[in-house]
């Protein structure tokens, strides 16, 4: 898989991918992701990349010149262009897993108070937004798509654990909590029918506990 991020901040969507399984990933060749500086394709002598908006309100947006430029280089007939934006369709365990089994993604970050809608009426095959907050710019959320579709690649988790058994692979519960050793701390004990072997009440106990926990935390998961 390759994955090209566009952006104005490429040291910041790169950062949290180069570490740990994902760094790995990347050097195992399972996936090559690059970063662009969106500047590069402005023809603005200035590199200057945005203006106001058509008919006034707050902020700036990103030009439309320089990323068509860069779709239209970077771009593949397989390629999926995303868009990151607070517009966007949620970002869910389900879309990680379909676009992991994409060959090229080509993500854009938006900036300032988002991109000339034509870029999204012409170039861009998806919206997507990591959550109901406003970020200072994409490159962030380019990062989070990123490391959650490339744990997915077969192969990048080293150790023989199945991304398939954890949290969102059921999109209505969450994970039971879980314990390791030692099994006293500080007078808090591991709770007993873990450590007792029995496979079947070891399992009832999960279930139980994981849809208390969706209860607390995410009741929406459960409506
Ligand atoms: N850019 C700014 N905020 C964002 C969000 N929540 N998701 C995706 N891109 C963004």
């Amino acid at each position: 898989m390759r994955i090209d991020i566009v952006t104005l901040f490429p040291e910041v969507a790169l950062a949290p991918l180069s570490d740990s399984i994902i760094r790995r990933a990347r050097a195992a060749a399972i996936v090559e992701v690059v970063g662009h500086q969106l500047r590069d394709w402005s023809e603005d002598k200035h590199r200057r990349v945005d203006d106001s908006p058509c008919g006034g309100g707050q902020g700036m947006l990103l030009k439309p010149e320089p990323l068509f430029a860069a779709v239209e280089e970077l771009r593949r007939p397989e390629t999926r262009v995303i868009l990151m934006t607070p517009q966007g369709r949620p970002f869910k365990q389900a879309m990680a897993r379909e676009l992991a089994g994409q060959e090229h993604l080509l993500i854009l970050c938006g900036h300032y108070e988002g991109v000339d809608h034509r870029v999204v009426e012409t170039l861009v095959d998806e919206e997507v937004s990591i959550g109901d907050y406003v970020l200072t710019n994409g490159a962030l959320a380019a990062a989070v798509v990123c490391d959650a579709v490339i744990r997915l690649l077969p192969g990048a988790l080293g150790d023989e654990r199945s991304p398939l058994d954890e949290s969102f692979s059921d999109p209505r519960r969450l994970e039971a909590p879980a314990y390791t050793r030692p099994v006293e701390f500080r007078g808090l004990a591991v709770p007993e029918v873990l450590l007792s072997g029995h496979h079947g009440k070891i399992h009832a106990w999960k279930e139980e506990n994981a849809l208390a926990r969706t209860r607390r935390n995410r009741p929406d998961l459960l409506e």
